[in-house]
């Protein structure tokens, strides 16, 4: 077995400085927002994998099993000799994608990108002791901004599973699959993991479970905000808030302020006023149907596109070609 290998895309100062940036453009909109990445830290990312773990979370052992049913249909259908895998985390799920692309003896490097180096650097030790035939190759980098520093050469395949295409608003969605369809060449594959329209009843428990671990990783992005830019807001002071929007067919989390307050953001030299019961979005994690996310590929350049689901339709495994 060779050591895996990190390449650090995106420096920490740079992650600071995007951090600066995001912090002092969404705490003065109005609604205040922060973009959902500020979550994972090195806890965010250990609350996430708990999170997948709950009861109420059906989306990844959904996924989970559909990848154990499919992967070889996946494996057959692209045979990358590259797998390429964007917000990978702990790459739990993606080691039965490994096993049948290992199989067929096609892979030859597996290239895991987040913006979670604590993440990547366990996912990335453990994948490359329990495959020694594969090449593991880790990426710290941001998958919203420019993708062209991705592998090339081999046939590749970019997986982006766990639902998180639906954490992007619907431009940057765009954005995203145009510029997958850009950096991919005609024949190579990309392959989502997209939690579907269900029962709200279903959905809302799933991003506010009975235990309050979903809370505590959303409450999670103010201690970011403490801990890098110096802020003191009191994470006693805000309550989680998820709640099913039938118009966008997403799911919103928010954090409502239960008093008013001020809260001092020192690194910026900002003070953010919040009143009694105003609410900061930190994330959409948008539903899907098969003929909108099949219409979106169609849009971005890919065709070929072949989709799994569960018996309750609540989760898709969707494989698609650029063409
Ligand atoms: N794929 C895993 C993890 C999903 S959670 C699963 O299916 O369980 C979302 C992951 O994306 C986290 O690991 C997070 O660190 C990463 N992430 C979020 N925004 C990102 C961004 N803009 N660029 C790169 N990684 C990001
Ligand atoms: N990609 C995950 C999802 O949309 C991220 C997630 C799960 C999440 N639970 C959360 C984000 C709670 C914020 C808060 O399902």
């Amino acid at each position: 077995m060779s050591a895996p290998t990190l390449e650090i895309h995106i420096a920490p100062e740079q992650l600071t400085a995007a951090l600066r940036e995001d912090v002092a453009t969404g705490l003065t909109s109005s609604p205040k927002r922060l973009p959902p990445k500020w979550f994972y830290d090195a806890r965010g990312s250990e609350l996430f994998e708990r999170i997948t773990q709950l009861p109420e979370y059906y989306p990844t052992r959904t996924e989970r099993s559909l990848l154990e049913e499919h992967a070889r249909e996946i494996a057959v259908i692209a045979e990358p000799q590259v797998l390429v895998e964007l917000g990978s985390g702990s790459s739990e799920k993606t080691r039965l994608l490994l096993e049948e692309l290992g199989a067929r003896g096609t892979l030859e490097r597996y290239v895991p990108q987040d913006v979670s180096e604590s993440a990547l650097r366990d996912a990335t030790n453990r994948i490359a002791r329990e495959f020694p035939e594969i090449e593991v190759h880790g990426v710290v980098g941001d998958f919203t901004e420019s993708l062209h520093h991705l592998p090339s050469g081999g046939r590749r395949m970019i997986a982006f599973l766990g639902g998180t295409l639906g954490n992007l608003v619907p431009d940057e969605r765009r954005e995203f699959l145009a510029s997958i369809a850009d950096v991919l060449d005609p024949g190579e594959h990309l392959l989502l993991g997209v939690a579907l329209v269900t029962d709200p009843a279903v959905l809302v428990p799933a991003y506010d479970d009975a235990e309050g671990v979903t809370a505590q990783f959303n409450l999670n992005v103010l201690s970011v905000l403490n801990k890098q830019l110096g802020a003191d807001f009191d994470l006693d002071r805000f309550r989680h808030v998820a709640l099913w929007d039938p118009i966008n067919e997403w799911i919103e989390m928010r954090l409502e302020a239960t008093t008013e307050m001020s809260v001092r953001i020192a690194d910026l030299g900002m003070v953010v006023p919040f009143g009694k019961g105003e609410q900061l979005r930190t994330e959409i994690s948008a539903k899907f149907r098969q003929s909108g996310i099949r219409a979106e590929l169609a849009a971005a350049g890919f065709d070929g596109v072949q989709t799994w689901s569960d018996p309750d339709e609540r989760f898709a495994l969707v494989c698609a070609c650029r063409s």
